[in-house]
């Protein structure tokens, strides 16, 4: 693993000519802000030693180097979810080579099903808490004691300065900010409407399939963590039709515009306090 990882950080220092400070995974439908990149540089997976590629629809498979708001960051266009039969440390391996190019800070964003009928599809929602329900974990193996320790702290996964940046900025802006727990669950098969009302019981605001790994692996590295979901759908709690991937995909996208403000303004104070 050790081997593999230095020969992909060995292929992405040749190609990278900065060293980063932000990482960010796009989820489904939010491609948009890959085109806020500026003097970017893409390298599809299929070309980085070490990586996998990525079959979810939408999802693109690159990795692409450059700026926002002049912060140097890395973002995949793409995450490898659990889902798509790949293991955990597949799934996770981009963001411990994030780590090893030099990134502290790492944001997350995901399409997700609403188990709050008050954020609606088309809303954002930011990240106060997590709950696994995947019934795995990303660390379960022989520690990287380079990474972090064994027993890696959850108090706090989701940095509270990130959540003050983005809370106060969404605020002055007039933008709906909502904030809640994200449940997460491997899919791929969508949640029965008794999982949907258990996860509710249990604390949950959101259902998704991602996101849990990649942030338990970037806190297990001391990464600070912000993640945004974008609600594509109302879970089935709430109604009786099936929701379309279409429509999955159009209210990510809606959100979207809000969204790459919000990421393009921290960026910018993060930036700030670094320079
Ligand atoms: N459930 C799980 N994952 C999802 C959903 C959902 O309703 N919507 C988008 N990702």
């Amino acid at each position: 693993m050790i081997s593999k990882m230095n020969e992909t950080v060995h292929y992405l220092k040749s190609k990278i000519p900065f060293e980063p400070q932000i990482g960010i995974i796009l989820g489904t439908g939010l491609n948009d802000l890959a085109a806020a990149v500026e003097q970017s540089i893409e390298i599809p997976y299929e070309e980085i030693p070490g990586f996998v590629k990525s079959t979810a629809p939408s999802h693109q498979g690159k990795l692409i180097a450059g700026y926002i708001s002049d912060m140097p960051l890395l973002m995949l266009q793409g995450r490898f979810h659990f889902y798509e039969g790949y293991n955990m440390q597949e799934v996770t391996y981009p963001i411990r080579i994030f780590k090893l190019l030099g990134v502290k800070y790492l944001f997350v964003t995901n399409a997700a099903g609403s188990l709050n009928p008050a954020m609606k599809p088309g809303s954002l929602v930011m990240l106060s808490d997590h709950i696994n329900m995947m019934g795995t974990n990303p660390l379960i193996g022989l520690n990287m004691d380079d990474f972090g320790e064994r027993f890696p702290s959850m108090h706090e996964p989701y940095s509270l300065i990130l959540q003050d940046i983005a809370r106060s900025f969404s605020k002055s802006n007039n933008i709906d900010l909502y904030e809640g727990v994200y449940c997460a669950v491997t899919g791929p098969s969508l949640e029965t409407k008794a999982e949907c009302k258990l996860f509710a019981s249990l604390g949950a605001d959101l259902v998704g399939m991602s996101t849990v790994p990649e942030v338990i692996v970037a806190k297990h590295s001391n990464m600070d963590v912000l993640a945004i979901s974008v609600v594509t759908n109302l879970s089935n709690i709430f109604h009786s039709e099936a929701h379309s991937q279409e429509e999955i995909r159009d209210n990510a996208k809606k959100a979207s515009v809000n969204l790459i403000k919000i990421i393009k303004n921290i960026l910018y104070e993060l930036y700030q306090k670094e320079k």
